[in-house]
């Protein structure tokens, strides 16, 4: 009997034991999942008060103006770089744009004209917002002849927004320059055929460009393919363009070149900057890389070339941008 006894009491205490341990299990299994959903739910706001120091804009290595000097921090401030339909251009920013090409016009003219623009392209430009969690890499790619031999082609491939100026095409160049083209900022004279998923950034300087933008997107002739995705399209912002010229170039020359200015966007929409294909050669010639020969006709005109790239030395010596000079 006894011996019959003992094996059923071990079973019972058996028995108790599994069930307490399962019910330390269960207990722990809610605490850990308790502890997660409050991580998740409220991590962020947790971390503002627990970890201050550790809070990021990104997930880069290093995020654009991150602990910085004072000046640098300060041109990191500037306007929206992309008009949208309610936007407030003041009169005095109006004024300086007005006068950087022939045209003139009123601030009244100038506001029907961008009225008409947002009624052919998206209100908002679509933009993916900086995030923690996420780095985003711009490549702005000049059209400098010092892009030739120098395979940086794969390296602008990799990045994931790839920015190009103007004329600047990769067909035959693709080792050099890459292939792949997310964003085309230009000045509407060298405006070309663009691809259907390429964002088109235009710039305008003068009245008769947000005329042409309404004409020739307004009036697409069946079965002859449009310039470029008007669902895609943006439009540079006048107030941000003179604050380029005035703060950043600190008023030198007319106003920024074109690249510049690209550049300038990129460190507003990337986390994470590359800059490529940008300086002219050593006597002020701003030749292409698609030119047979060096072209000597081409200075940098009213833009400050110099300037521009000292400002790009500069800003990479703080790390604000990583600035490839070519072969
Ligand atoms: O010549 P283009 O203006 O189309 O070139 C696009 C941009 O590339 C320029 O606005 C300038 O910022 C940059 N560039 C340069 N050096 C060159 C050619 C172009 O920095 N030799």
């Amino acid at each position: 009997m006894r011996r019959r006894l003992y094996p059923q009491v071990g079973a019972a205490s058996h028995s108790h034991c599994r069930t307490s341990k399962m019910k330390t299990i269960t207990r722990l299994l809610i605490l850990f999942l308790s502890v997660s959903g409050i991580c998740v739910f409220w991590g962020e706001e947790v971390l503002q008060y627990v970890l201050p120091q550790q809070q990021r804009s990104c997930a880069c290595d290093r995020c654009l103006f991150e602990n910085d000097t004072l000046a640098i921090q300060n041109i990191s401030r500037f306007p929206q770089p992309l008009l949208s339909r309610k936007y407030n251009l003041s009169e005095e920013d109006f004024n300086w744009w007005k006068r950087l090409q022939p045209g003139g016009g009123s601030i009244s003219d100038y506001r029907k004209k961008i009225e008409k623009v947002f009624q052919l392209i998206p209100d908002n430009p679509p933009l993916e917002a900086s995030s923690p969690g996420y780095c985003r890499t711009c490549a702005v790619v000049g059209n400098s002849r010092n892009l030739l031999k120098s395979h940086y082609g794969p390296l602008i491939d990799f990045q994931d927004y790839v920015i190009r100026i103007n004329r600047g095409r990769s067909k035959g160049f693709e080792a050099d320059v890459g292939n792949r083209t997310t964003h085309h900022v230009m000045y509407l004279e060298s405006a070309s055929q663009l691809d259907n998923t390429t964002r088109p950034v235009l710039f305008t300087f003068k009245m008769r460009d947000l005329e042409w933008i309404t004409r020739v997107l307004s009036t697409q002739p069946s079965g002859k393919k449009s310039l470029f995705n008007k669902d895609l399209a943006m439009v540079l912002n006048p107030a941000f363009m003179r604050n380029i010229h005035q703060v950043w170039l600190q008023k030198k020359g007319a106003y920024a070149s074109t690249g510049f200015m690209a550049l300038a966007l990129a460190l507003h929409i990337c986390d994470e900057v590359h800059v490529f294909g940008f300086g002219a050669d050593s006597d002020g010639n701003w030749s292409h890389y698609w030119d047979k020969v060096p072209n000597k006709k081409i200075k940098t005109g009213g833009h400050p070339g110099k300037v521009e790239y000292e400002m790009i030395e500069e800003l990479a010596s703080h790390q604000v941008l990583k600035f490839y000079k070519g072969w």
